[in-house]
């Protein structure tokens, strides 16, 4: 008999896991649940909510306890420290709490992760990835003073150095680092909205297309399979380049509208895994940006289904996870909601992932 491999085998799980759980939140109980079901830990570790709905205040209550929390393991993650600033402070914002209560905070810690690009804590190099934590950051705050805080010049010269010299339009998210369509994404990205040297984008787009693989979505690097999150990075900067066409948008839409999983509503991230809320940025936010580029005129996801998986994803005092039997986390939290948020409203920009008028603010400080 054919054996199932460990992605069906938890794909399989967690499909029977949620099929309960929708059941018992649509109070279709069973007189009694199925054996396998009892044993399944995606069920039997998932605490039920009185109802599927937004937990707002709570989810507010933990972004507030996470929000420049740098515990003891994100201490020692090499580039972690201003994700521990973004995540929650996106979240808040998307929660419509008043952010501004946080600037000097946020501030004085980020000046010590400064150089020209951001660093991902004190006395570290840089690199790009705390380089779009701590900018994304200094936006929603939207203030003169988190503004003042860039500097333009220097954060030229930080993405000249991390070029990549084996492929033109390709960088590396540090210098003598690994090279990714993550890293071209945010070059591409903080170029335009700061304005900076447009000759850095001279390539990208043909980069990022011969990205693009035989599904239709883009890999990390040419020849990779194609993933949620970097066919995120790669169309989000052509789009932002105004660049949508160098790629097969048919193809990218056929391998996209595949990815919402029928049974759960949520995404998965590339063909034959498993759900994940995550992605529900990553993944929900290319179907607005292909609406952005003019190529459909209309959200093809399925909002519904996608909203109901994510409050599935909701713990009872706050904060998403993953899937259920998972524990919820700010990656996920802020992940989950801007996909949410995305999915039903235009508040977040799908290209940044911070609020639209946050973008307005800074195109205007920045002339
Ligand atoms: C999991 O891969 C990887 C993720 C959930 C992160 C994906 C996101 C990105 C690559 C974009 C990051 C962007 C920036 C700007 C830093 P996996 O192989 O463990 O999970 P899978 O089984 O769901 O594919
Ligand atoms: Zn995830």
């Amino acid at each position: 008999m054919k054996q199932l491999n460990r992605t069906q085998n938890e794909q399989n799980l967690v499909h029977s896991a949620i099929t309960q759980i929708r059941k018992q939140y649509q109070n279709e109980q069973t007189e009694e649940v199925p054996k396998e079901i009892m044993e399944n830990k995606y069920f039997t570790e998932y605490e039920q909510l009185n109802e599927l709905e937004l937990l707002t205040n709570k989810h507010i209550k933990y972004c507030t306890k996470k929000l420049l929390n740098i515990g003891y393991s994100i201490f020692y993650l090499d580039v972690g420290q201003p994700w521990c600033i973004y995540w929650p402070l996106n979240a808040l914002s998307i929660l419509q709490d008043d952010v501004s209560k946080y600037e000097n905070q946020i501030i004085q810690y980020l000046e010590k992760c400064k150089i020209g690009g951001f660093t991902g804590g004190p006395n570290q190099f840089e690199h790009l990835a705390p380089t779009y934590s701590s900018l994304l950051s200094l936006f929603i705050l939207s203030t003169p003073a988190a503004l003042g805080l860039i500097d333009r010049q220097a954060l030229e010269k930080f993405f000249w150095s991390v070029q990549d010299p084996t492929e033109k339009g390709s960088y590396l998210m540090h210098v003598n680092g690994e090279a990714d369509i993550r890293a071209v994404y945010i070059v591409v990205i903080m170029v335009v909205i700061l304005k900076l040297d447009p000759k850095l984008l001279d390539g990208c787009a043909e980069y990022i297309a011969s990205c693009q693989t035989y599904e239709g979505g883009i890999g990390g690097v040419r020849y990779s399979e194609a993933h949620g999150g970097y066919t995120f990075c790669g169309y989000a900067a052509l789009v932002c380049m105004k660049k949508a066409d160098y790629i097969d948008q048919e193809k990218l839409m056929n391998w996209l509208v595949n990815r919402q999983m029928e049974n759960e509503g949520g995404f998965n991230g590339r063909t034959n895994k498993v759900v994940d809320a995550c992605y529900s940025f990553w993944q929900g936010a290319i179907f607005k940006l292909l609406i952005q580029s003019g190529y459909v005129d209309e959200q093809l996801m399925n909002v519904f289904e996608l909203k109901n998986y994510i409050h599935m994803c909701q713990n009872a005092s706050g904060g998403i996870f993953d899937k259920p039997s998972k524990s919820p986390d700010a990656y996920h939290t802020c992940y989950g909601l801007s996909g949410y948020s995305l999915a039903d409203s235009n508040f977040q920009n799908p290209i940044y992932n911070i609020p639209n008028k946050c973008i307005e603010f800074v195109q205007n400080f920045f002339q």
